[in-house]
Parts: C-alpha cells; structure tokens; sequence
C-alpha cells in the first residue's frame, strides 16, 4: 500500500493507501506534515474499533475529554456524535470551531463514522488561513490589533436552547462556565500561517467593544470565512475518518437525513496556547 496525499482545495486533503490501525514512523510523519500544510485530513475505508481509535488519537497527543458530549458507552474518552431517526437537531449543524471558548483550546478531532446515512449527512469544512489570506491588506491590519471574547455558557448552559433539543446527547450543563479571549488573528502553532479564530457558535464580541458594535464585522467576517472558495464538503462513507485542526478551519455538520440514523465517534486532541499573528 502506498500513503497518498491529494489536496482538496483551500482545505484539507483526501490521504489514500493508509490503514490507520498499522501507521508506521514514516507515514505519522508523512501525515503530520499534511495535517499542518492542509488543515485536515480525510481518510476511507478504516476499520478502526473504539480501542484502535484511541491508539491512532494517543500516536498524535493527549487525549481531551469534552465535558458536554455524552460518552460513547463503556468508552469514556470517545464522545459520541448521534442522530436517531425521530431527531430533528443535530449535533454541530451550525459553523464553527470547537473549544474556542476554553484559553487553550483543543487541537482537534478525529471523527469516525460508524452508522450513515444512504444520502446526506456530510460535513463543510472552510479554511480560515485561507480566509484570512483573502482579505484585504487594510481590514487585515485592523484585525491584528484585535482580541475576541468567546463563551460556552450560551451553547452547553442549562438555558441554551440547542442543549433542551439535544436531549441526552448534552449534558453537564453546570460545567458551561469557561469565557476565553484570543487574538483574533492567530498564527497557526503548526504552520504559522496567520487564521481567523473568531466563530458564530462562540465567540460573543471584540474585547473592549461592546456586542452590538462587534456584531457587523464578525458578521462580514463569517460571511467571508464561509464563502465557497474557502470551503470543502466531506461525504461520508461507513469507516470514513475526518482529522481536523481546530486552529485552521470551521467545520458544519449538515442536517439532511431527517428519518435515518448517523452515529460518529469523536476523539478530541489537546492542544496549546495560542498566540496572535504579527508581520
Ligand atoms: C462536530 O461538530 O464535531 C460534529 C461534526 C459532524 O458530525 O459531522
């Protein structure tokens, strides 16, 4: 078998001739530079059971365990990603970028696809190195002296609205009470490439601006990130894995397959401390 990379567009690239329960040295290697260079990867055909699963994720770094997800049975470091056929909302049907609201946010996750639907189901994928690389020279400098805030109260709290229609899907709701600030131009840890890090499920306001004069740039600016050219759609096949980097993309899952079921498990990677992106 020989490991090949091919890049989709402005994000991520479709790794072939890799069984991910038998990598060697070479091919983590080989696999890390693409995850830095392409954002994410996007794997098919896998045969991964919960344990290999969590080998691949441990080849990688250190497991982080969210604290709203529910747990895929027996394995309390998988979270489980499931829609039942008389669901209606889904998991991550919105864009954006996971952990965003903690100070160090999570690496990334490595999605495996268990059950699917025969149609639907995907999920986009955009670019925020991408989208920042398309803007222009003069709101790019505006943007580099900015920070934003970002929360999980208003998504995982007891009030929220997408945790009362989760049902048992979310839970420790007590535990949404972490509020972050990040630049809102990041430079990449892996590539340092400079990346937009605001999002529309987290992040609340520039710091220091109040929420209604904060909301017409963020509102360009996820306008901008989620524009075609920036953007990928991943279909899914049973035994498909998605490795993405929260640091460098968005990712939505989409909600088309009312009547059928989609089960995924997620393992989430730890990752560092983010800095701001100057010239
Ligand atoms: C997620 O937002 O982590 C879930 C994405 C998906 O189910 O496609």
């Amino acid at each position: 078998m020989t490991l090949s990379i091919q890049r989709n567009g402005a994000v991520g690239a479709l790794v072939s001739g890799v069984d991910l329960r038998a990598l060697s040295q070479s091919d983590l290697h080989t696999l890390r530079d693409a995850f830095a260079e392409h954002g994410a990867l996007f794997f098919h055909g896998q045969q991964l059971t919960p344990e290999q699963h969590i080998v691949l994720a441990e080849s990688w770094g250190d497991i982080n365990v969210n604290r709203f997800f529910r747990a895929v049975p027996e394995h309390p470091r998988i979270a489980e990603v499931r829609k039942e056929p008389d669901q209606t909302v889904n998991i991550g049907g919105g864009w954006h970028t996971d952990h965003s609201y903690d100070q160090i946010p999570a690496l990334g996750s490595m999605l495996y696809a268990r059950e699917v639907p025969a149609f639907g189901g995907d999920t986009l994928f955009a670019s925020t190195c991408a989208a920042y690389d398309s803007l222009s020279d003069g709101l790019k400098r505006t943007l580099l002296g900015l920070r934003a805030v970002h929360s999980s109260r208003h998504v995982f709290g007891a009030q929220s609205a997408y945790v009362q229609s989760a049902g048992d899907r979310l839970g420790n709701a007590d535990a949404a009470s972490q509020d972050a600030v990040h630049p809102v131009v990041i430079r990449h840890p892996l590539s340092g490439r400079p990346s937009l890090y605001v999002n529309p499920a987290f992040t609340l306001q520039f710091e220091g601006w109040t929420p209604m004069e904060s909301a017409p740039l963020l509102e360009m600016l996820y306008r901008h990130i989620a524009r075609p050219e920036h953007t990928w759609r991943f279909h899914w096949q049973p035994g498909s894995l998605a490795f993405w980097d929260n640091r460098a993309t968005w990712h939505l899952a989409v909600n088309d397959y009312h009547g059928e079921r989609r089960l995924m498990h997620r393992i989430t990677l730890e990752g560092g401390p983010l800095e701001a992106y100057s010239h």
